[in-house]
Formats: structure tokens, sequence, C-alpha cells
């Protein structure tokens, strides 16, 4: 076997690699010249990978034009999801490990769900929803651990055609309700506790909190998992276990057309309320199918595991949906990379012989602190291949990760992507694209990105240039619009920069057309890989009866890749203590969750505005950033004075 090319930071997949993959790098480049030249004729063949109940005659119907955007693809033909993801493998898989769940404790054995097992306890499921009066079009918010019931109830809504929302269990009461009202959802499945890193979140009680605010009619279905006590409302809880062995174990799936929604995922923007990003069932499941096994060069027989959370869409896309499709054996854990201690990733993917390993750079910097020992304690000989996602990787972690997990012998796949995008439209497939550490390299098929001046919008034409990233045609993964709310959609993706998708963040383009990511250049920010709107921050502030003002921007961490920097102006007669920032750290936790809390508050008796009362964000990350040399104009400030105030009493001196 030849040694990985090594030179000027381009790094190749071995001859071997390449030679086995299912894209090298010819094969990509007359695929991908073939899918932006002829979309129409390249996804008709790519379809065909999953199986249609009525096929299409029209493939792609798509307008990015503002006031009447539509995204449409497939639009005739009739598939089910959970059919394709489980029925249609019967014949050759019933007895193949479908799902592997590791759970939170290493004490507890594995559990090996078979592809035939999948399907009936799918049907149970799908049986106790039916029975709770669940039908196509219904909305189901699953509000569950990473246990296998997650993905029963996914499939089993899709089997429906009832649409999903999945809400991250690590959020809050009030912001489960928001999800629950915003999609106006009849069903919840929660579970009873859920155990991580040996420590117990009350999910079945934040469910209770949240239905106070629910309309009356709102059942909750409990997963008794742990056997924990919990609460009991009659008439509107579900033992979902009991449930399920009482329940027929077949349930027929029903047609749905191809532009039906699969699921809502609700997700941060720049302004105002979390957005619920829809997508619909046949080109979603072709473009995870597809991303899934080119991007990680999946292998029949390949044990894939992806860390994420099924509340985030890498664990709709890369757990559940692409890797079913495809077939696969996907991992599905339960824990915490650092419990019981920091070799915990390293000892499942030995003890589950993983092939493909694809977690978040925030994660690897974590460990990477913790010391190469951890990684070198487990036998990590079947790693093939690893991947990155959620933020730009930093070349030390980059390093660490090639170096130390994947022994210099396996390629790095660094997926750029985004709820909106359904699965991968940046990254190196392995056999085709050489890397670069801490570029997501080159478009996916049929993908035109485009880089644009960022005030004229005006199409950089030069090969190495800098800006904007936008997408200039729709492909099949792609969000069709925002639950109840095309207008926010059209607004927020399709009107800063009329004709293409606008994905919210900056980045380069090299002299050999590699993509680099440079981070949002919204206010959005992105704490350990977990997208984070300010104003959300904000807004929960301000709830409080002693703010009077908040701006909240981001700011470099160490593990978190941006930490959450709040500055808060309280009122008149409140005395600034160190009791009250816990109170207010406490306080955002309580009303958005644990992933929102600040780390630094600043007390800012004012914040720098414009005179017409704009507050100036630039000059507030500027300080947060500890860069405040570099201010820029201040002269249109109403108030000058303010900033010297902040950067005298600036929280990051680091
Ligand atoms: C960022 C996660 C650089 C980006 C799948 C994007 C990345 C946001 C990468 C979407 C990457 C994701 N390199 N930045 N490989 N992957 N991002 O919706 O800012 O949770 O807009 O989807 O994460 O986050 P989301």
């Amino acid at each position: 076997m030849s040694q990985p090319m090594q030179a000027q930071g381009v790094y190749a997949a071995s001859d071997d690699f390449i030679a086995g993959a299912h894209v090298n790098a010819d094969q990509y480049a007359a695929m991908y010249a073939d899918s932006v030249a002829d979309p129409v004729t390249f996804w008709a063949g790519q379809a065909r990978r999953i199986d249609w109940i009525r096929p299409f005659t029209r493939v792609k119907n798509t307008d990015f034009t503002l006031g009447q955007v539509s995204i449409k693809w497939f639009e005739d033909g009739h598939l089910n999801v959970s059919a394709n993801c489980i029925d249609r493998h019967m014949t050759t898989r019933a007895g193949q490990t479908a799902i592997i769940w590791e759970p939170d404790d290493p004490k507890t054995p594995a559990l090996h769900i078979t592809y035939a097992e999948l399907l009936e306890n799918t049907c149970r499921m799908a049986n106790v929803l039916k029975a709770q009066g669940v039908k196509q079009g219904d909305r189901v918010v699953i509000y569950l651990p990473m246990i296998p019931e997650a993905a029963y109830a996914m499939l089993a809504c899709a089997r429906l055609g009832a649409i999903h929302s999945v809400v991250f269990a690590g959020f809050s009461p009030d912001a489960l309700a928001n999800r629950i009202n915003g999609c106006d959802a009849r069903v919840v499945i929660t579970a009873d506790t859920a155990p991580r890193g040996g420590r117990k979140t009350a999910l079945k009680s934040n469910a209770d909190a949240a239905l106070l605010n629910c309309d009356d009619r709102v059942k909750c279905l409990v997963v008794k998992h742990t056997g924990d006590q919990t609460t009991w409302v009659s008439g509107r809880d579900v033992d979902v276990k009991a449930e399920m062995a009482a329940a027929a174990p077949y349930c027929s799936y029903v047609e749905v057309g191809a532009e039906d929604p699969l699921f809502i995922l609700y997700t941060s923007g720049s302004t105002g309320k979390p957005k619920g990003v829809v997508h619909t069932s046949g080109g979603y499941l072709v473009y995870a199918a597809m991303t899934h096994q080119m991007t990680f060069d999946y292998q029949d027989g390949d044990i894939f595991w992806c860390t994420a959370d099924v509340g985030w869409v890498t664990g709709h896309s890369y757990i559940i949906y692409g890797p079913l499709a495809n077939g696969a054996t996907t991992l599905m854990f339960e824990g915490v990379p650092t419990w019981p201690d920091a070799g915990r990733f390293w000892e499942v993917c030995a003890k589950h012989k993983v092939n493909q390993f694809y977690t978040a750079p925030t994660a690897i910097r974590a460990l990477m602190g913790q010391g190469a020992e951890w990684v070198e304690k487990h036998d990590l000989s079947s790693l093939k291949l690893l991947g990155s996602v959620g933020e730009p990787i930093n070349p030390e972690a980059w390093n660490w990760y090639n170096t130390h997990v994947g022994k210099g012998r396996c390629p790095i796949v660094d997926t750029f992507w985004q709820t909106e995008t359904g699965g991968h439209i940046i990254t190196p497939l392995p056999g085709a694209i050489a890397q670069k550490p801490g570029s997501a390299t080159k478009p996916f098929f049929g993908v035109k990105p485009v880089v644009l001046d960022p005030a004229t919008g005006a199409e950089q034409t030069e090969t190495a240039t800098d800006g904007v990233l936008c997408i200039a045609d729709s492909w099949p993964g792609q969000m069709r619009t925002l639950w109840d709310d095309h207008a926010r959609f059209e607004e927020a993706y399709f009107s800063q920069y009329p004709g293409y998708y606008f994905t919210g963040d900056g980045c380069r383009r090299d002299a050999d057309g590699y993509y680099w990511i440079t981070g949002r250049v919204d206010d959005v920010i992105n704490v350990s890989g977990h997208r984070m709107g300010t104003a959300e921050v904000e807004s929960a502030l301000v709830a409080h009866e002693h703010v009077a003002e908040a701006a909240v921007v981001g700011y470099p961490h160490d593990i978190k890749g941006q930490g959450i920097y709040a500055y808060v102006t309280l009122m008149n007669d409140v005395e600034p203590t160190e009791e009250l920032r816990k109170e207010l750290v406490k306080w955002v936790r309580t009303e958005i969750g644990p992933i929102a809390s600040p780390d630094l508050i600043q007390w800012a008796p004012g914040l720098p505005k414009t005179r017409s009362g704009k507050i100036m964000r630039r000059i507030l990350r500027k300080i947060a950033e500890n860069d405040y040399g570099a201010l820029g104009d201040t002269s249109t400030l109403a108030d000058p004075s303010v900033v010297d105030q902040l950067i005298e009493n600036r929280m990051n001196r680091g």
C-alpha cells in the first residue's frame, strides 16, 4: 500500500482506498459536469436508488425568483420513506443489524437491532400512534434521548405519512412548548428520564411543564426507559412500551407524494423565533442516501457511526435516513465522549469495529485536551474514514484527528452543510478529492456554489476570491419552506441576493477551486457545533425582570469554537452582583436550554448605538474578541464614550 500523499498540506487517500472507492477523481469530474449541465437526467438516474410506488415523470421544478420561490423534485412520484429504509431490505437483510445501540453506561449490554426487528418495532410504534389518532399530515413532536425508540418513532411517523419534529432533549420546557405549539402537534413522545454521562435529565417532567402551555388535547407518549418514577396524568399519558407490546406487529405503510413533508426541524435564525425547516420525502431521501454512500464511501457491510444527536439534522440524515435507506449498519450512542473516561468514543469504535466515524470539531478539541493516551489504549484498526461536521475544523484539531485517530491512513471528510440543505453540499469525496485541512473542498453533485461580493451581490468570477456563499440552483435535499411561513422562508434565504439561495456563511475559494467556510456572516453563532441565534438569547435575557437591555455576540472559544458573550444593561435601581450574574445564566438555561448558557456576561451601563438607536454589533463583537484596537469607524455613535467604558470592563482578556 502506498503512503498517503502529504505535500503542502494536501492529503490524498491511499491508492488502495481510491481503487476501491465509489467515486474516483475522473468519475467525480465527469459526473459533476453532468449533474450541473443536465440536472434532470442526472437526478432522474440517481432517484432510482430508492423505491417508488408510483414512478415520477417530472424531475425538477424549481424557481429561486423572489416572490415566487418554489422547490419541487420528483413531484408526481409516490413512495414511502419507512418502506425504503426498512421493508425493501427484508429480502436480503432481514437478519443483518440495522442499528447498534450503545447505551450510556458501558456496563449495560449494547443492542444489535436487525432489520426484521426494526420493521416489527417500527410497525408496533406506528400502531400505537394510530391508536392515538395520528394520521397522514399530522405533526408528532419527538422529545427523546438517543434510544432505539427515537428511531422507531421517526420511522413510524414516516410510515403513516405523519410529520415528525424532533426536539433535542437538551431543550427546556419553554423551548419544547414553543415547538409543539409552532407546528400544532397533538402528540409528543418522550421518556421518563434520560441518562447521559452518568447523570439523568428529567425529560418527562420537562414535558409535563411544557404541556402546561399547550393545547389540552396534546397526548404524551412516555417511553419508560430507565423506569424512574414520574408523575402520570391519566387520560393524557400513554405507556409506549406497554402499548407497543400489545399492538399488532405489522402496520402497512401509507403511499405519500414526493413533496409531502417528512419532517420539520426547528433551527436558529438571525432574527426572531426558531425557524421550522421543512423537508419533504422523495428528494430528501435520495439526497441523504446518496451523500451517505458517496461522502463516507460507505460499502456494504460497513459499520457506520455518526455521533450527532437525532435532535439535529446530522442525526436525521446520517444516523437514520441516509444509512437505513442504504441498508447500512448504523450506530446510535446514548452517552457522551468523556464518560466514564475520555476514551469512550475510541472504546466504542474498537468494541463495534466501526469503519466510518463522523463527529464534530468541538468533540475533537475537547478530547485532544485530554491527551492522546486515551486514544492509544484502543484498537482503531477497523477505521477506514473519519468525518467532521458543524464548524470549520482548525488545523491543530485536524492534525490530531488525522495522526492519533486515523493513524495517518484514514481520509478525513470535512462536510459543509446545514439543516436547510438536507445533506452535505460541499465536501470531499474521499476517493476523488484530496483534502486540505480546514477546507470543505468541492461541491457535491448538482450543487452550484457561487461566491458573491457581500455589498454588491456581484458573482465573483475569478477562481481565487472571497465573499458570501450562495447556491445558484436547487438540489433534491434542499428545504422546501418554513412551516406555515413561506414568506419568511423567501425573506430569510432568497431576498438578500435575489436569484440565489443564501447560506448565511462567508467563504473563500482558493486558486484550486477549493472552498473554505469562514463562518456565519449573520447574527447566528456556532457554539460547540450547535446553532444559536443571538436574538434568541437576547430575548431570553430581557425577559428577566432586572434586565433592561441585552446584546449577545460570539467570541472565539478554545473548545466550543464560539462562546456566548452577553452585554447586559440592568434596570436603573438594580445592583450588578456576582449572584445576579449566576442567576441570569441559570435563567437562560431554563428559558432555552443548557446549550444557550452565556459564557461571559458583561455589565454594560450603556450599549454602543447609532443616532437612530441601532446597536452596533460590529463593535461589540470586536470587544468580545479582545480585538478592540480595530474598532473601525465609531463616528456615527450617539455616545462614543460608551465604547471606552466597555473596553475597560471587557471580560475576555485571553
Ligand atoms: C456551520 C449542521 C464549516 C455553518 C450540519 C453552517 C460548517 C452551520 C461546517 C449549519 C463545516 C456546518 N465547515 N462550517 N464543515 N458544517 N458548518 O444547521 O456555519 O446545525 O451554516 O447544520 O454550521 O448548522 P446546522
